[in-house]
């Protein structure tokens, strides 16, 4: 669903009202927003600073709206023992399918083992080339390599941090797959790069981990690749009580490979057609996603209002550079990344105002240890290195609240200003 759909929570009149109030806004612990009064007693003033952090995500306000169905549900599964691919296991790819349009969904153990037995299931061969962002979390590099396929990075553009499509023409020439990634919770330019992967007879995978509910040219992910990888990592706009993990195609013969390498390369009961994994859906997983899922459109609503507040109260900061949205494109705000020349400096600046942020992700693939054998420096993927030396992730996620918002804000500028 779109961001257009939402609006702003606060204007900036109403922060300048509070101001005018004399009060102070604060945040309890438990992310309720209440207020001090300036009088109160200096010890009581301390206790209430502490419990005045703004996490940099607190999955309590989602959890707590789904706990009480799920413990019932898991203390069901636990009188039935319906542990491995129990009922749920099902109920929640049909209902995931259904919910990204797509004809199937096979629910893995994690992101990485959706984008890694789709690899394989599709036919990659050792050797293989494989198209792959040079910003990105490291799985997707992980995932290509452990499918025995050779990643070919490619820079991502400076506005949606998304592959960079004219770069991945060139490369996708001798390429067998494209696996975009949906950095942020902002699709790639899928309709351009289907056109590249049509022309050059290459399969793209889409590495939508970040990217539950987002849409471009209002197709999400799925909509125009073989398959769609989705990550229910427990801080993704979905996300588990644990690891889990989706992936989502219209493709019945892909689904059902996948379906047989992640329960050791059976397509019947002892049967190995495959030599595969134990890399299932955990069915107490199954049972938190599926409760959660009904509230996934209300929660992106909820990211992007924070998103959309942020954008308004910090438009056109000197030395501050907001994310940068495509025409056509509806992100769902997993992050909230802005640039400063200083990231540590601007972290402990938020950080001794209680604030905390995050850094996705500060050392880009090609430049980590374990891809060294790639045989990258710095200085190869420009874009995606600025991106990695200057990325702050703000506070965002369903429930943050209006104060919240506004003590960032104040912050942010407060910063900007001792520049
Ligand atoms: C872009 C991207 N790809 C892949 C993954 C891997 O997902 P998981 O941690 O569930 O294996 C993640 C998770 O953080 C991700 O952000």
């Amino acid at each position: 669903m779109g961001l257009g759909s939402y609006r702003s929570p606060v204007t900036t009149s109403r922060r300048d009202a509070s101001a005018r109030r004399g009060f102070l806004p604060t945040v309890s612990a438990s992310g309720a927003i209440g207020r001090y009064n300036p009088s109160m007693r200096p010890n009581v003033l301390r206790a209430l600073e502490s419990e005045d952090r703004i996490p940099f995500v607190d999955l309590t306000p989602a959890n707590a709206a789904v706990k009480a169905r799920i413990l019932d549900r898991i203390a069901q599964t636990i009188d039935t023992g319906d542990f491995v691919n129990g009922a749920a296991v099902r109920q929640f790819e049909l209902a995931f399918a259904d919910r990204t349009g797509c004809h199937h969904c096979v629910g893995v153990s994690s992101g990485l083992d959706a984008l890694r037995l789709s690899l394989e299931a599709t036919g990659l061969e050792r050797g293989d080339c494989v198209v792959v962002p040079a910003a990105t979390f490291a799985a997707t590099f992980e995932a290509v390599l452990q499918a025995d396929g050779l990643p070919v990075v490619v820079d991502v553009n400076d506005d949606d941090y998304t592959l960079d499509v004219r770069q991945t023409q060139d490369a996708a020439a001798s390429a067998s797959h494209l696996v975009p990634v949906h950095l942020y919770g902002q699709m790639a330019d899928m309709r351009a790069l289907a056109g590249v992967a049509r022309a050059n007879e290459v399969t793209i995978l889409e590495d939508a981990c970040q990217a539950h509910g987002a849409s471009r040219d209002g197709i999400g992910p799925g909509g125009l690749a073989r398959s769609a990888a989705f990550s229910f990592y427990p801080s993704k706009n979905l996300g588990a009580m644990g690891d889990a993990g989706a992936l989502v195609t219209d493709d019945g013969s892909l689904a059902d490979r996948v379906r047989a390498l992640r329960s050791h390369g059976e397509t019947d009961k002892y049967h190995h057609e495959y030599v595969g994994y134990t890399a299932r859906l955990d069915t107490l997983q199954a049972i938190v996603l599926l409760e959660k899922l009904p509230l996934l459109e209300k929660w992106n609503g909820q990211r992007g209002a924070a998103a959309a507040y942020y954008m308004e109260a910090l438009a056109g900061l000197d030395g501050l550079r907001l994310p940068r949205q495509a025409e056509g494109s509806a992100p769902v705000w997993h992050l909230f990344v802005v640039r400063v020349s200083e990231p540590k400096r601007f972290a402990a600046f938020l950080a001794n105002r209680g604030i905390e942020t995050g850094r996705h992700y500060p050392q880009p693939p090609h430049l980590s240890p374990a891809y060294r054998d790639l045989g990258f420096g710095p200085g190869d993927f420009p874009v995606a290195e600025a991106l990695a030396r200057e990325g702050v992730s703000l506070p965002l996620y369903p429930g943050i609240g209006e104060a919240q918002l506004e003590r960032v804000c104040d912050a942010v500028v407060a910063y900007v200003r001792e520049l």
